[in-house]
């Protein structure tokens, strides 16, 4: 090993049979040595398998999956040579990727031009109430005019509509349990900022919302992954995670998961709540997408299916980007109202408050909510089919499970090509995020593409004429520098 190298050893652990639920099944049915080692590294690339995690001791593993300890041995073997496990006696066997095996972001946000198709972002267009909105806000706006304008907790009228839709949909809640907050990505710096402290553990969904992951990485709090997958979370394994670390928050979207679209059944939060109150842990649920809803019954708020006595410890974060526009910057937190007022502080200290205008026009707009969602609803299952058409027609081997909600396919390529062909998409005028950027390790997620369907249905066509493009001829110069000779 290279002097002065850092070696982070495990911090988690995970049972044989824990390791044996999150692998890929051999085609023969058993396991040969070289068949494990690829199963591993595939889990650990796709995020199922976190980083720095203690795989089991050999005889175990060997024995929940009924083959030789040589077997177990010979993976462990490959996988540290190829640097995807590390080892130190005493200390066993942990998942690790291999030096430089970190791949580059693409940048955010650039404008758009006319010239590439945005796939990055998962961000629908303005409803056309919009303008009906407006004007209603601009003739209250006199009203609020003769005052100051400053109102760090939200707009009363916005904090009660707020509450109303909270109550309506299944979870009484008071104005004063609202707080109006700059987009949902304000509400979530403002409860990792007032819950968390650099060093502070934080459970995370893996693959997660990246925006999310950089905040609570920018205020160098520890991610401990969770993997959700196409079958969604297991109980289990969050379960373990909560109670090996247990960590100040753990933050779930787990309502159309982003980017995978998954939907955690209301049993299953309920559970995920009650472990998370037996380690003292917070619950941030971002339900930013929960009215996303395109093949299921909207779901109820997740804080009222946790239970009674759990509210306390749960902080939801919601917003109107989704469901009305992302250029409003309106979003909210729902807490206890001891909570929001602790909030609201810390957020005077950022921006003393939101637009009135901008407050006036949510409140107008959320007097509309159902008929926009209905559109909204039936305009994304439009879109999802175009795109879907349109990427089985041009890149056939291309797979995906359809989401039941949320605005992203979740494409698997079936090879760790994502960065490399995100890079290659750009310059073919397309933008798309490899689902590098949605892990929480570096390096994992790289056989996926995030794709929205937030676009106008005839966009797809070309956008995938253009994906084929970027792939076509190129396969075998996408390199795969960490590929090692026994998983070819
Ligand atoms: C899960 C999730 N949370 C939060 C946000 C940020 O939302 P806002 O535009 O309200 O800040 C997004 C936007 O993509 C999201 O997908």
């Amino acid at each position: 090993m290279a002097e002065g190298r850092v070696v982070h050893t495990a911090d988690r652990t995970l049972s044989g049979r824990q390791l044996a639920s999150l692998l890929t099944p051999p085609p023969e049915g058993r396991f040969g040595y070289r068949e494990l080692a690829r199963a591993v590294r595939e889990a650990l690339l796709d995020g199922r398998v976190a980083l720095r995690l203690r795989l089991p001791a050999e005889r175990e593993l060997a024995q929940v999956l009924e083959v030789s300890r040589t077997t177990v041995t010979g993976a462990y073997d490959l996988l540290r040579e190829s640097g995807y496990a590390h080892s130190r006696r005493g200390a066993g066997t942990w998942t690790a990727l291999p030096d430089g095996q970190a791949p580059t972001a693409l940048g955010l946000y650039p404008e758009a031009t006319d010239e590439v198709i945005d796939l990055a972002l998962a961000s629908p267009q303005a409803p056309r109430e919009l303008a009906e909105a407006l004007a209603e806000a601009a003739a209250e706006l006199p009203r609020f005019a003769g005052a100051p304008g400053y109102h760090p907790y939200g707009l009363p009228e916005l904090r009660a509509a707020v509450a109303e839709r909270y109550t309506a949909r299944g979870l009484p809640t008071r104005p004063e349990q609202i707080l109006v907050t700059t987009g949902a990505q304000q509400a979530l710096s403002l409860v990792l900022a007032q819950f968390g402290r650099p060093g502070d553990r934080v459970l995370a969904e893996n693959p997660s919302y990246t925006n999310a992951l950089d905040a609570m990485r920018g205020r160098g709090m520890r991610v401990t992954p969770v993997p959700v997958t196409e079958s969604g979370w297991d109980t289990g394994l969050v379960d373990a995670a909560l109670r090996q670390t247990a960590p100040r928050l753990a933050y779930l979207i787990p309502d159309f998961h982003n980017p995978t679209g998954r939907l955690m059944p209301r049993e299953q939060g309920r559970e995920l709540a009650r472990a998370a109150r037996a380690t003292g842990t917070w619950l941030v649920v971002d339900e930013t997408l929960t009215e996303m809803a395109l093949d299921v019954p909207p779901p109820a708020p997740f804080a009222a299916a946790a239970g009674a006595g759990a509210g306390e410890q749960i902080v939801s974060v919601g917003s109107l980007s989704k469901s009305c526009w992302g250029g409003l910057r309106v979003g909210w937190v729902r807490a206890s109202a001891r909570v929001v007022t602790e909030l609201t502080r810390t957020r005077v200290t950022a921006d003393l408050s939101g637009s009135v205008l901008d407050q006036l026009v949510a409140v107008a707009l959320m007097r509309r909510l159902e008929p926009i969602l209905h559109a909204r609803v039936e305009e994304l299952r439009r879109r999802r089919e175009a795109l879907g058409l349109a990427l089985a027609r041009h890149l056939p081997e291309w797979r995906w499970s359809v989401p039941p909600g949320g605005m992203c396919l979740w494409i698997d390529l079936g090879r760790p090509v994502a960065t490399q062909l995100a890079a290659r998409a750009l310059r073919h005028g397309v933008r798309v995020e490899g689902g590098a950027r949605f892990g929480v390790d570096p390096g994992t997620h790289e056989h996926r593409l995030r794709i929205p369907y937030t676009l106008p249905e005839e966009v797809y066509e070309k956008a995938a004429e253009r994906l084929a493009a970027a792939l076509e001829g190129a396969p075998g110069r996408f390199s795969d520098p960490a590929l090692p000779e026994w998983v070819a």
